[in-house]
């Protein structure tokens, strides 16, 4: 891992000349680090209340796949992609997506001719509503379905070239969320077809321990950077994202997925409350919304202004919170800035984050809205 040290250290001028050009020059490459912010509508986060500012891409959550192109889920959607749009305003670099994650085995059974409707009649879409792209989150193609899934992103990639060519304009985006383990990684998708086709893709690193009575029933890190000991690499973030590069993904098209939200569990008795501890169920919801085994960012604060304990674990590079039987794996600012930095010196992409509409909305953490989200755009630059 590439170290990277403030520019602010004392130094010889030749180390510092030399520090500064491996180090400083990478933190100004950073500044075109893309930073997509996955919205989920909600009524709690209103889409003019979007920080447009903070991300270089807003992905709407979600439109499904249709053979005729893209189905928004309501038709009160159509508007939202509008107020979207309009978000441009505020930030007229953002692009805005929509991201499809139903109807995509009809499509892609469906053969060349399907696909081939399918990606011209998305195309028309997203030119009419003056979105940017869309993101592909099929989860998850069968063994069977992986040679179709490939056809139909290399032509997704023909249609959105030949569009743009046609017409003289920037190309549309074509992105992807991709699995956080390696077995689904290794039979759903061919890294040499993404990387020619895709501009980029978000590995959703996070979920790797969820509660589940039957085999997953102690206390676990819903998105450690590093695996803790006696764990696979696999399940962690670190682990996974070294999978995609070693596959043959390219690392600038890797973006690392970053969670806004914890998972919580019940412990099974309240004096064992450190990692692997004995859990009986997923945790009740959260102070700030109601979601069994969810805490979002903002009730995690809530729940440590109100006593509970916070626990650093530096191995793994992310926080735990324990408060009488209750248990939730998170992120906060530190380990979210961890993230990022493993992110900026492995020469990711950049990051995408599950979502901005988990973040802390109201400032109830440090009295700045989207702590989280902030930290990213501040290491990202
Ligand atoms: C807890 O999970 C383990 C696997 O991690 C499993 O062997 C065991 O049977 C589970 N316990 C119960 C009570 O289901």
């Amino acid at each position: 891992m590439m170290k990277i040290r403030s520019c602010g250290e004392r130094m010889s001028t030749v180390v510092w000349l030399s520090a500064f050009i491996a180090t400083c020059c990478v933190a100004t490459a950073a500044g075109s680090k893309t930073f997509v912010c996955y919205y989920q509508p909600s009524a709690r986060v209103p889409i003019a209340s979007i920080p447009a500012n903070l991300c270089t891409h807003v992905t709407y959550a979600f439109a499904e796949a249709s053979k005729n192109g893209i189905s928004p889920a309501h038709t009160t959607d159509l508007a939202k992609y509008a107020e979207m749009v309009a978000l441009k305003k505020v930030n007229p670099n953002l692009k805005v997506l929509v991201s499809l994650q139903n109807g995509f085995p009809a499509i892609v059974d469906g053969g060349v001719t399907v696909m081939e409707t399918f990606a011209n009649g998305a195309v028309s879409f997203l030119r009419k509503l003056r979105l940017d792209g869309v993101d592909f989150d099929w989860e998850f193609p069968s063994k069977a379905q992986k040679a179709g899934y490939m056809k139909l992103i290399s032509i997704f990639r023909k249609a959105i070239s030949d569009e743009a060519k046609l017409n003289g304009a920037a190309s549309l985006l074509l992105t992807m969320a991709l699995a956080n383990n390696k077995y689904i990684a290794g039979w759903a998708y061919d890294m040499s077809v993404l990387t020619q086709n895709i501009d980029f893709a978000t590995v959703m690193t996070y979920d790797f321990h969820v509660f589940n009575a039957k085999h997953d029933n102690v206390t676990g890190y819903n998105s450690p950077l590093v695996a803790p000991k006696g764990e696979s690499t696999y399940l962690s973030t670190v682990g996974m994202l070294t999978f995609y590069i070693k596959a043959g993904l390219e690392r600038s098209k890797i973006l690392m997925g970053v969670p806004t939200y914890g998972r919580s569990y019940i412990l099974a008795d309240n004096s064992n409350h450190g990692l692997h501890a004995p859990a009986v169920a997923r945790g009740a919801p959260g102070p700030a919304i109601h979601v069994h085994g969810v805490y979002i960012y903002q009730g995690i604060c809530m729940a440590l202004k109100s006593g509970a304990t916070r626990v650093w674990d530096g191995a793994a590079g992310v926080p735990y919170l324990y408060h009488d039987t209750a248990w939730v794996s998170y992120d906060d600012e530190q380990s979210v800035m961890g993230k990022c930095k493993w992110a900026v010196a492995s020469n990711l992409g950049g990051i995408g984050v599950w979502s901005l509409t988990l973040d802390d909305i109201t400032g109830t953490c440090t009295g700045e809205s989207f702590p989280l989200l902030r930290t990213i755009k501040s290491c990202l630059g």
